[in-house]
């Protein structure tokens, strides 16, 4: 396994390091357009393997030729929200890095599966699956699971059981519309509505949904990192490993859910082809409202487009 990664800043180093010490590939190469800081994470990185025990080879560059033949690569390049801006606010800028990245990576590694992280998320994933060319279950984005920790960590905090025994699944864009499903949210099974009230979990819901914000605020320069890049190294992993995951990732839809011709977060298999199917659960009438707003919204970025 070679795997390579875009963009050596915050999610893309820390993605870079769990992926070498989880041992998922021979070979990491960390790119950014700035000189010197992948080269310098990547040799620091590379530096802690006798440490941590693993034997990947680290290599940090500004050259997409080391990115040769990968096997999976994952795109963190470009701008993160600072406060008081949305996802969206970073649309037009971001697709022109996504664009001239992607360009590079079809070069290079035309047989490879692009992991989408930079936001506005489903956008920039349709701007790397047009870019490339690549069918799409090559080509899909990390969103679903990193807002299903976040309500996963929110519901375990206020029952004080374990996250682990905490299952439920938030699909949709990766905005503030997402759509975290309480109806099919359980604990070991037991539905999580015989434990927490309607309006409490409505209010878990709203922290949800603004989760990202929440981090924002608090960090000021930036946005989260530890949980999105495990969130995007879960996904390799089950590609890795041929796990046939189930996980919510962004995937283009050709009708599943009634809705065509964009991204959005849906319930699919990950394994070695990428997206291997799209599950299409059954969704009530408020949940198909709430999923189609979240994918017009997206549409609706992907036709303002100006690339
Ligand atoms: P960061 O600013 O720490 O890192 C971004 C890196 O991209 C920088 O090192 C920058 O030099 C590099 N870069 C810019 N243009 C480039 C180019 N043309 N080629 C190669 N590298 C380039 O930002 P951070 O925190 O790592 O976030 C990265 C992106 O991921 C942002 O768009 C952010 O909004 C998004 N994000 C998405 C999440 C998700 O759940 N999908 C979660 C967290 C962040
Ligand atoms: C997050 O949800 C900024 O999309 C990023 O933390």
């Amino acid at each position: 396994m070679k795997i390579s990664v875009i963009g050596a800043g915050h999610v893309g180093a820390t993605a870079a390091q769990r992926i070498a010490e989880k041992k998922l590939a021979q070979e990491v190469v960390l790119v950014d357009i700035v000189e010197g800081i992948p080269q310098g994470k990547g040799l620091d990185m590379w530096e802690s393997a006798p440490i941590e025990g693993f034997d990947a080879k680290v290599i940090g560059t500004n050259d997409y030729a080391d990115t040769a033949n990968s096997d999976i690569v994952v795109v963190t390049a470009g701008l993160a929200r600072k406060p008081g801006m949305s996802r969206d606010d970073l649309r037009d800028k971001n697709a022109e890095i996504i664009k001239s990245v992607t360009e590079q990576i079809a070069k290079y590694s035309p047989q490879t599966k692009i992991i989408m992280v930079t936001n506005p998320l489903d956008v920039m994933t349709y701007v790397a699956y047009k870019v490339s060319g690549f069918e799409p279950n090559r080509v899909f984005g990390q969103a679903g699971i990193l807002d299903t920790a976040r309500y996963r960590t929110f519901l375990s905090m206020e029952l004080g059981i374990s996250v682990r025994d905490i299952q439920a699944m938030v699909l949709g864009g990766h905005g503030d519309d997402m759509v975290p499903l309480i109806r099919y949210t359980t604990v070991s099974g037991i539905p999580v509505t015989q434990m927490i009230s309607r309006d409490r979990l409505e209010e878990i819901v709203q922290r949800t949904r603004v989760g990202g914000g929440e981090i924002v605020k608090y960090l000021k320069t930036g946005s989260a990192y530890y949980a999105p890049s495990a969130a995007t190294v879960e996904m390799v992993e089950a590609v890795v490993h041929d796990a046939k995951r189930l996980l919510p990732c962004s995937a283009w839809l050709t009708g599943q859910f009634g809705i065509s011709d964009t991204y959005a977060g849906v319930p699919v298999i990950l394994g070695k082809d990428g997206v291997e199917k799209i599950v299409e659960i059954e969704l009530n009438d408020e949940e198909r409202a709430m999923l189609h707003a979240s994918a017009n919204h997206v549409k609706e970025n992907i036709a303002a487009l100006k690339i």
